[in-house]
């Protein structure tokens, strides 16, 4: 749990919803508005990514819903954002490293695109912001899972830019990955992320849209920053 900076402080209950695609740079933005505002954070996205992993590890189909929402029922997930890395904790298994490979980067949306699997994770996404004032970073947090935050941004940046970002990460790409190579797989994502039938990825009405080609990350947690500061009465 983070303690607020002085100076800095929003009320305690406050909801930040966060969305965007792979590589806007939401997640930096999202762990630093945590930090400094002492508000819990939750990255939705690793929800998603851990059912994955269980379901590789496993054997288990992730066209298959139902097997997949009795897996994610019959477990225990914990995302623990005592440090600024979240640990993802899968029946008592840390598997936060194992969550970013290439294996779940490209299985992970067939998982996020089934209804019932949205629906399970929504419900456990909403009992994180019932208990306290959160930032949580996903797809569909400002349309979906908290429609009444406090505030909301929608994130975003060129392909280009979000594959340049991608390959600068280590462990997420194969290591024989080029520009051309991310920034297809990036497209691919987009695509099925933006266009499933369930809450895709779109700005919500209300939200504050960011273009991030042109700034770093402390540019982008400043211009967050600079809006909610406008907004908080
Ligand atoms: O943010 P991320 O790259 O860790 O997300 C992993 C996948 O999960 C990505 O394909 C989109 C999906 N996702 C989603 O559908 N809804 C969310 N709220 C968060 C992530």
């Amino acid at each position: 749990m983070n303690e607020p900076l002085p100076g800095r402080s929003v009320p305690a209950d406050t909801v930040i919803a966060i969305d965007g695609p792979a590589g806007s740079g939401k997640s930096t933005t999202a762990r630093a508005l945590a930090e400094r505002f002492g508000l819990l954070y939750v990255d939705s996205g690793a929800m998603y990514r851990a059912l994955t992993w269980a379901a590789l590890d496993r054997g288990v189909s992730v066209q298959d819903a139902d097997s997949l929402l009795e897996l994610f029922e019959s477990s225990d997930l914990e995302l623990d954002p005592a440090r600024r890395e979240t640990r993802v904790v899968w029946d008592g298994r840390d598997i936060s490293d194992q969550i970013r490979t290439p294996a779940i980067e490209s299985n992970v949306s067939a998982v996020a695109a089934h209804p019932v699997i949205r629906s399970a994770m929504v419900d456990r996404q909403r009992a994180y912001a019932r208990r306290r004032g959160v930032v949580m970073e996903g797809r569909d947090i400002g349309t979906v899972v908290l429609p009444d935050a406090s505030h909301k941004f929608f994130i975003t940046a060129s392909a280009e830019v979000r594959a340049r970002r991608r390959l600068a990460q280590q462990g997420e790409v194969p290591s024989e990955a080029t520009l051309e190579s991310v920034a297809a797989d990036i497209a691919r994502r987009d695509h099925i992320d933006s266009s499933r039938a369930v809450a895709p990825l779109r700005p919500a009405a209300d939200a504050i849209q960011i273009n991030t080609d042109s700034l770093n990350a402390e540019q982008v947690t400043d211009a967050v920053m600079t809006h909610i500061r406008g907004q908080v009465r």
